[in-house]
């Protein structure tokens, strides 16, 4: 437990209690008690931002140079744009410079810690600190109503206040404390919550016609994901349950169960032009040595296996198998049987409604002083720091509004 400032009475009784001492959950803090607001934050959890420690491979993608609104997943399409406008990513550089932590950009304007996430987690804790925040740890909370103020029932006791932020994030890592806090009170309140369904997160392949996606475990190679008309040039790993790397767990944002996933294993390349040139080159090699020039050694013997006739060279190949070789590496349409679910998944897709939410200060439209921010609404960011973007951008946009 942190205290900070004032006496009981008045940590019981703040101008703003946050719920959820996470990335969004501190951002909103200290934003809002630097304009002099009296801010309580509380968290169940022995200590705070524990998915920022996590993150980035413990360095944190904390935000990326390339924002923009279509990067993210809402049912309510437009309703990241306003907050992403008013909080961009040489805004959060600047707090960084001001605590003087050192990033880098990995690739893809991804920006991480040179050192370690600890750094985000202290300099967010610092900022709380210097704006005289009081964060609250391992606080059980039993009840929130709303009979004029919030009143909301502890296991440290009872706190009211005007206005109260539902900061508690979405389901991923249950392990970490992750629960679905926001939405029951949302829901208590009568906001809509658009199911929770887990996000950039590894496919699983229960299908007998399918398992030898399972026997590739271990090979990566570059690749084009699709579903629909949306796609991900980037890596793509078999696991021994079906498939993720970058590609995978980009598009799983988008997949819905039943849908196929397209992936191009070639992409940029034409392998019927490639095969053909090999062919008039009268080649010798045969099906998995062919394919292999372009394409990891395990992955080729398995293709070759499934359509081209092995036991002979490329040189006696019929077109008509060229192309259907070809056809297959540059469409492979997969039919994944599931996710790997909340244990896995980075992010949660949905949560609550955006649409019941002020786009500008994140501020509930139908119960005034109920603010939804972070991954508790219904924003899902690509993988690459944008969901710890929205995280900032929305805590911020609810901060300045409190
Ligand atoms: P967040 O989950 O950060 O915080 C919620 C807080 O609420 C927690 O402190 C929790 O203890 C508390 N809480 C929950 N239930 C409660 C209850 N009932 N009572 C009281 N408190 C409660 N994103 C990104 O942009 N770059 C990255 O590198 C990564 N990497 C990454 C790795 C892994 C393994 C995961 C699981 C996730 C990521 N993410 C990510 C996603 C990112 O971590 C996530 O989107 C943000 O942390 C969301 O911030 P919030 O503040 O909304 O929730």
């Amino acid at each position: 437990m942190t205290f900070h400032k004032g006496g009981d009475a008045a940590r019981r009784a703040p101008d703003v209690l946050i719920i959820g001492a996470g990335a969004a959950g501190l951002m909103a803090a200290f934003t809002a008690a630097r304009r002099g607001r009296r801010v309580v934050v509380l968290d169940h959890a022995p200590e705070v931002g524990r998915k920022i420690l996590i993150s980035g491979g413990g360095r944190c993608n904390f935000t990326n140079l390339d924002m923009r609104p279509e990067r993210f997943i809402s049912q309510n399409r437009h309703f990241a744009r306003s907050a992403l406008s008013r909080y961009k990513p040489a805004q959060f550089l600047e707090l960084l410079a001001a605590h003087n932590i050192p990033w880098h950009e990995k690739k893809l304007g991804q920006l991480f810690c040179d050192h370690s996430a600890r750094d985000i987690v202290q300099m967010l804790l610092a900022e709380c600190a210097a704006a005289h925040v009081t964060i609250l740890t391992d606080v059980r909370i039993t009840d929130v109503k709303k009979p004029l103020d919030f009143h909301v029932e502890t296991s440290a006791g009872t706190f009211t206040s005007k206005a109260l932020v539902l900061a508690t994030g979405g389901l991923s890592i249950p392990k970490l404390g992750a629960t679905s806090f926001s939405y029951t009170i949302a829901r208590s309140f009568g906001l809509p919550v658009i199911s929770p369904e887990p996000a950039l997160v590894p496919l699983v392949f229960g299908q007998a016609q399918e398992s030898w996606v399972q026997t590739l475990a271990g090979v990566s190679l570059p690749v084009r994901a699709s579903c629909g008309k949306v796609g991900f040039d980037e890596a793509l790993l078999f696991t021994h349950r079906g498939l993720s790397g970058p590609a995978l767990l980009q598009i799983s944002s988008y997949w819905q169960p039943g849908e196929p996933v397209r992936i191009n294993l070639l992409p940029g390349e034409d392998l019927n032009a490639l095969l053909a040139g090999l062919k008039k080159a009268k080649g010798q090699m045969k099906g998995p040595a062919a394919l292999s020039r372009w394409l990891p050694q395990r992955l080729a013997q398995e293709l070759a296996r499934q359509g081209a006739p092995e036991d002979r060279p490329v040189v006696e190949w019929p077109d008509r198998t060229l192309r259907a070789l070809a056809d297959r590496v540059h469409r492979l349409d997969l039919h994944p049987t599931g996710t790997e679910g909340f244990a896995k998944a980075e992010v949660t897709r949905g949560g609550v409604d955006t649409h019941a939410l002020s786009s500008k200060t994140m501020e509930a439209n139908t119960v005034p002083n109920l603010y939804v921010i972070g991954e508790a609404a219904d924003v899902t960011g690509w993988l690459g720091g944008y969901n710890f973007h929205w995280a900032w951008a929305s805590g911020h946009a609810a901060g300045e509004a409190l």
